[in-house]
């Protein structure tokens, strides 16, 4: 049975309460991974949670990611926008993933638009703060 989901959150999570509340929610890390963890237990999933600053270190966990892990949620950052390295990463760690936001990138600026993930993941959730984290986990399951 599949229910390992690893979530991985890239640059500048390690300092979510010190972004602009109005998108980010001014919860901190440490909140947000307890909030995904009790959604896991909810939908009866485990969840390991994952968060980097450095690139190199990110995509280095993506390479391992199939060893421990049936599915990724999978939150970039900035590095969404621009980083394939990590487009490269998602496809050879071959889990199913679904790209989550805290905000809504989509009606944010242009930048926000373009996601490196377009072609390597099987759904989004963008623009529907932590709770998005819970549709993700339901999406995912749907797609094992
Ligand atoms: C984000 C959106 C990105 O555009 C931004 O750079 C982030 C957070 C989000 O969760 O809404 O760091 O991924």
């Amino acid at each position: 049975m599949r229910n390992r989901v690893l979530v991985m959150h890239g640059i500048n999570f390690s300092a979510l309460d010190r972004r602009p509340a109005e998108h980010y929610g001014g919860l901190t890390y440490s909140q947000l991974e307890r909030e995904i963890t009790r959604f896991g237990r909810e939908l009866d999933v485990t969840v390991n949670c994952f968060q980097s600053n450095y690139e190199g270190a990110f995509v280095e966990e993506l390479h391992k990611a199939s060893d421990y892990a049936d599915g990724l949620l999978i939150n970039p950052g900035a590095w969404t926008h621009y980083a394939w390295a990590i487009r490269d990463a998602v496809e050879i760690a071959a889990l199913p993933t679904i790209e989550v936001h805290l905000s809504d990138v989509d009606s944010r600026e242009e930048f926000r638009h373009v996601s490196v993930l377009e072609a390597v993941r099987v759904g989004k959730v963008a623009g529907k703060g932590v709770d998005g984290y819970r549709e993700a986990i339901e999406l995912l399951k749907a797609a094992w």
